[in-house]
């Protein structure tokens, strides 16, 4: 793994004319960001070594290189879910690789069911911190390099950055909720008895994502940021169906502000 985590660095530092120390995962809410990304070149995961190939519904697959906020950025367009069948080495490969391209900052974004009874739909809940109910660990195995063996996780999850996101929030008039995300592996979404239940254990909001990525960026000493759309709500009285539909509703819904606050905060960090 290490072998081909350092062939594909090599690959795109031979083609990169730039060199970005900031990275953005464009999940659910964040695909117009893409957009304001300036002086891009990019690369199809399919033409890049050892890349897994992404499949979801509503995602692309390409990293984007260019500028954001003044600064030079990579940004993944598409990631890998475990659902999806891939291992935890494949999900969280390109953060490895974002490390060997000397990444120092990881902004994600993603949808995620709110079971926090004072969030309603379309809120941005900033991740403070989070549980993880995946069934396989990203750093099971053959420890890497670049941390150590029994990482520490007191703060997965920057105080900086979380200060600066309420800043901008509040400087912007954007209402934002914090909350613990409950990683897990889908695809179903929860009934109602686990939405009570991830509720009960301390998390806020429950998705398919995120998790992984931010554990091995940890591991790798990358600072991180996370912000969830909550796009369904689930546990209380009155059940509600959720779609993939209407997740994708209440994400396009959020998405101006969120990327307002994710393209200031590059801005400033
Ligand atoms: N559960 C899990 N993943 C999700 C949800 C949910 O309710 N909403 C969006 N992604």
């Amino acid at each position: 793994m290490y072998e081909k985590i350092q062939e594909t660095a090599s690959w795109l530092k031979q083609r990169m004319t730039t060199s970005p120390e900031t990275a953005i995962v464009l999940g659910t809410g964040l695909g117009q960001l893409a957009s304001e990304i300036t002086d891009t070149y990019e690369f199809q995961y399919n033409e890049i070594p050892n890349m897994p190939v992404s499949t979801v519904e509503g995602h692309s697959g390409k990293l984007i290189f260019g500028k954001l906020g003044g600064k030079d950025i990579m940004a993944m367009q598409g990631r890998f879910h475990f659902y999806e069948g891939y291992s935890m080495k494949e999900v969280t490969f390109p953060v490895r690789v974002m490390y060997e391209l000397g990444i120092k900052t990881l902004f994600v974004s993603n949808a995620a069911g709110g079971m926090n009874p004072e969030f309603k739909i379309g809120d941005l809940m900033i991740i403070n911190d989070h549980i993880n109910f995946f069934p396989a660990h990203p750093l099971n195995g053959k420890n890497f390099p670049t941390g150590p063996r029994f990482p520490d996780m007191h703060e997965t999850y920057d105080h900086e950055l979380i200060a600066l996101a309420d800043k901008i929030a509040k400087e912007k008039n954007i209402k934002v909720v914090h909350g613990v995300y409950v990683g897990v592996q889908g695809p179903t979404f929860e009934t109602p008895a686990e939405y009570r239940m991830y509720h009960i254990l301390g998390g806020d909001a429950v998705g398919m994502s995120t998790v992984p990525e931010v554990i091995v960026a940890h591991h790798c000493g990358i600072k991180t940021f996370g912000i969830s759309i909550i796009t369904d709500l689930g546990g209380f009285d009155n059940p509600v169906e959720v779609s993939h539909e209407e997740v994708q509703i209440a994400a396009n819904a959020a998405q101006p502000v969120m990327t307002e606050i994710m393209r200031e905060m590059i801005r400033r960090s």
